[in-house]
């Protein structure tokens, strides 16, 4: 298995947690070939950047700690790190396809952790010849999960609240933005939104904003206050298309066709601090 067609895709995203401490068993050589099988049969991300994704084996010290994160992980040491070339839709982009390995992973019984800050970007890069026009914006251990979260582990699970999701009338609205969707009128679009609900999220903050209008969602990023400048990648444009990777693998399974534009609508009252990324098109009776 090397892709995510006949998987239960919705229970895999229902399963994907946060892991930051994990046993020292380490990956095997079988499930490190299928990761990189599938990281080699990815399509193009909806705003066509260069990516590129690699696997890294990290040293640990006599502690369990892993050099290169902070003391964040534990245990773990193969990574994947996420690359892409500077330019428009980078971000969303990163976020669209590495998700998508995030699954993958966790559907072969691997945990997880996305990592957008607490990592040593210095020397990730020396490990994957950074060139000049790239970017690394992510990367995350993959490896068991230990039975117990370490202590840091359990502060950055609590501190972002990372159990809570916001619920659909705060997200997701129906032609404008004065207008929730419910939830019970939402039909053939009810999983897809859901699976976007569910998503992880830099510190949790779930800045997707979704409307659904003629044939259409619009994805729009409401941005936390503060939160670009804190760091040195644009982490909720990542969260943004960890959000289009998740509506668009439900989506399929609900909706015979639909396609990515990016076409601002100028539907009427959008908020002063949100902006337009992108729009799923579809046909309604399919
Ligand atoms: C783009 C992005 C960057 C993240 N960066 C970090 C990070 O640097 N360190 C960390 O411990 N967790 C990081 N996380 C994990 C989030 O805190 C976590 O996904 C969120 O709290 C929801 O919890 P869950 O993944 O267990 O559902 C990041 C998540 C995303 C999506």
């Amino acid at each position: 298995m090397a892709d995510l067609t006949n998987i239960p895709i919705t229970d895999i995203i229902k399963k994907r947690k946060s892991w930051r401490t994990y046993t020292d068993k380490p990956v095997e050589i079988e499930k490190k070939e299928q990761v990189l099988q599938f990281i080699a049969n990815l399509k193009k991300p909806p705003f066509n950047s260069a990516t590129r994704f690699e696997m890294v084996d990290l040293d640990m010290n006599f502690t369990g700690k892993v050099s290169g994160t902070y003391g964040v992980i534990k245990g773990a040491e193969t990574f994947i790190a996420g690359i892409v070339g500077k330019g428009p839709g980078d971000m969303e982009d990163v976020g669209y396809l590495f998700e998508r390995i995030i699954l993958f992973a966790t559907a072969i019984d691997l945990d997880t952790c996305w990592m957008g800050a607490s990592f040593s970007r210095e020397l990730f890069a020396e490990k994957i010849t950074l060139k000049p026009e790239e970017t690394l914006p992510v990367v995350s251990p993959i490896g068991y999960r230990a039975g117990r979260r370490s202590l840091t582990d359990l502060v950055f699970h609590m501190s972002a609240g990372s159990k809570n999701r916001k619920s659909w009338p705060e997200i997701f609205f129906y032609r404008t933005f004065n207008e929730s969707l419910d939830k019970s009128s939402a039909g053939k679009l009810e999983m897809p939104f859901e699976m976007v609900r569910l998503a992880p999220s830099a510190v949790n903050k779930q800045p997707w904003r979704l409307v659904e209008d003629d044939n259409a969602v619009h994805f729009f990023l409401k941005r936390t206050a503060g939160f670009k400048s804190m760091f040195t990648m644009d982490l909720q444009r990542i969260d943004m298309g960890i959000a289009m990777c998740h509506f668009e693998i439900a989506a399929n399974i609900t909706f015979k066709s639909g396609l990515w534009k990016i076409e601002n609508p100028d539907i009427p009252y959008v908020p002063k601090d949100v902006e337009y990324i992108a729009s799923w098109k579809y046909l309604k009776d399919n």
